[in-house]
This record gives structure tokens, C-alpha cells and sequence, in this order.
């Protein structure tokens, strides 16, 4: 949770994005991170955020109608029951975020939609999340569902434990549930993740933990996810869009993205 004299994840995401929920002190935490910290931020997040549009596109043409969306964010242009519903008018979202605008945005957006709703509840509660009323009423545990871990894994830390995090949610699902999931890394330009890592500590109550492709690989086979083509890539590789932004070169997105499979 965060007042609005912090920078918040949420807000400083929103205005990289474009958007209008932020502060003063997420635009000039937004700034300085861009400034003095880690110079493609923006792009970091339009390329993150362009990918799942095109994995939940990606769902949805397989046949999946219904979604949970773990740090779903503040509502932006293209949400996630928007995209599923623009192939799919019956598909039905559950988002989820701890952060108070995403959640009071994301409400009075779905005042009149019956087929999305939003818990406004920590994504490491997965039992709390699981068995909220709009969870058990939208969705239907029986068909496969999307789950989204989209920019959301970096919030849990190891004390979290977040295989048992990504375990319990993953159990809760069918075979034939798809994983839609990306995560910062300090893969590549080292430097700057950690001063990542150092600012959002200092700066902000969500904290972030950097994570190696080998690491992600680890945690989703442990939780039996099976990554399908092209795996673990950079967002803009993931099945590439022309139309979606790419004004820098891949790897500056500082992120691993993919979608995998439960096969049981
Ligand atoms: C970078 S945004 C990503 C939004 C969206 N998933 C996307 O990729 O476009 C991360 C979101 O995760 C939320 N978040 C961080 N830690 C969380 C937690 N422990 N429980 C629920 N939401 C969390 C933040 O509030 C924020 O809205």
C-alpha cells in the first residue's frame, strides 16, 4: 500500500504508459528514473503491456474465456477483459491489485460490466484471492482459465516464497490453463537493474527482485507449467505484432515474457 506522497509502482507504470492517474510524485519518480536510474523505462513498460495484449489474444484464440489477472494495474487502453471480450463477448475477467487507485479506477470502470470485476487484495494471498466472492462468482474452475502474472512476480519476494504463491494458484486450475507471465531481470545491463532495485527499495513499499531466465524457468516447471514457443523471450519477440511499439532494440525491455501451458 503507498500514500500519495510515495511513488507508487501502479502510478509511475500508469504514466509511462501514458496515462493519467499519477502524481506529481510518481511523474518526477518517473522522470528521475528515466533521468539518472534506468533511461528506458517507458519502453519497458509499453513493450511489457503490448505483450499482453497479444498473449491474451493469444488465449482467447485458443479457446479460453476467462481470465485472472494478478497485478492487474490501473486501467489503461486496452485491458484485459476489453481485448478478451472484443473476440470472445462472453469472456469474463477477475482482476487483482493491492494498490488503491487500481482498484478504485477499476471499479467505477466496471460499474456496468457483469462479466468483470476486480478484488482489491495482495497477489501473495492466493488463498484470499481464490476465495473472494468475485473470483467464486465470475469464474468457473471447472474450464481452463488464464491466469496473468504479467510485471507482477518482481512485487514477491523470496521471503514471500513465490513458488508457493505461483504452486497455489496453479493447483486451483484445470488442464489446458494457460500462464500468461513476464518479469524484470538483470540478465543483461546489470548495472542499471540494480539501481533499480536500490531505488525502489528506498523509494517505494513494493520493492523489486530481478530474476534470471534460468530462475523463471526453474519456478514455472516446478509449479508444472510448460512453456510453449518461442519460451522465455523478450516482450517484443513474443509473437510480434508490426503494429505494436518497438523503438528500441529488445533486449532494453529488461524483461522476460512468455506463456505456458498446465498439462496434467
Ligand atoms: C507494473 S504494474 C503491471 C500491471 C499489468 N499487470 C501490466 O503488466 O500491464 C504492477 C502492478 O502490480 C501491483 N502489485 C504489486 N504488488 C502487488 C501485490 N502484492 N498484490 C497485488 N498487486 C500488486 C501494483 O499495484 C501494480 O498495479
Amino acid at each position: 500500500m503507498s500514500s500519495h506522497n510515495q511513488p507508487s509502482a501502479a502510478r509511475i507504470y500508469d504514466y509511462d504508459l501514458g496515462g493519467s492517474r499519477n502524481t506529481r510524485a510518481d511523474r518526477d519518480a518517473s522522470h528521475r528514473i528515466r533521468e539518472e536510474i534506468a533511461p528506458n523505462g517507458p519502453f519497458v513498460a509499453r513493450a511489457n503491456r503490448a505483450f499482453l495484449g497479444r498473449a491474451v489474444r493469444y488465449c482467447v484464440n485458443k479457446g479460453i474465456g476467462q481470465f485472472l489477472d494478478l497485478g492487474s494495474g490501473i486501467p489503461t487502453v486496452g485491458n484485459v477483459h476489453e481485448i478478451a471480450q472484443r473476440l470472445n463477448p462472453a469472456a469474463r475477467t477477475v482482476y487483482v491489485d493491492n494498490e488503491p487507485v487500481a482498484v478504485s479506477d477499476t471499479k467505477r470502470l466496471l460499474a456496468d460490466e457483469p462479466n468483470a470485476d476486480i478484488v482489491g487484495e495482495d497477489l501473495r494471498n492466493p488463498d484470499a484471492v481464490l476465495s473472494a466472492e468475485p473470483t467464486r462468482r465470475l469464474l468457473d474452475f471447472d474450464q481452463p482459465i488464464g491466469l496473468l502474472m504479467v510485471a507482477a512476480l518482481h512485487y514477491v519476494d523470496p521471503e514471500a516464497d513465490p513458488e508457493r504463491v505461483l504452486r497455489t494458484y496453479t493447483d486451483a486450475l484445470p488442464s489446458g490453463s494457460c500462464l500468461v507471465f513476464s518479469q524484470i531481470t538483470a540478465d543483461n545491463r546489470a548495472e542499471e537493474a540494480q539501481r533499480v532495485i536500490d531505488w525502489f527499495a528506498e523509494n517505494t513499499a513494493t520493492p523489486v527482485t530481478m530474476r534470471s531466465k534460468a530462475e523463471i524457468t526453474e519456478l514455472l516447471t516446478a509449479c508444472g507449467w510448460e512453456l510453449i514457443e518461442p519460451g522465455l523471450v523478450y516482450p517484443p519477440h513474443w509473437n510480434p505484432d508490426p503494429a505494436d511499439p518497438n523503438e528500441l532494440p529488445a533486449e532494453r525491455s529488461a524483461t522476460w515474457a512468455g506463456v505456458a501451458r498446465l498439462d496434467r
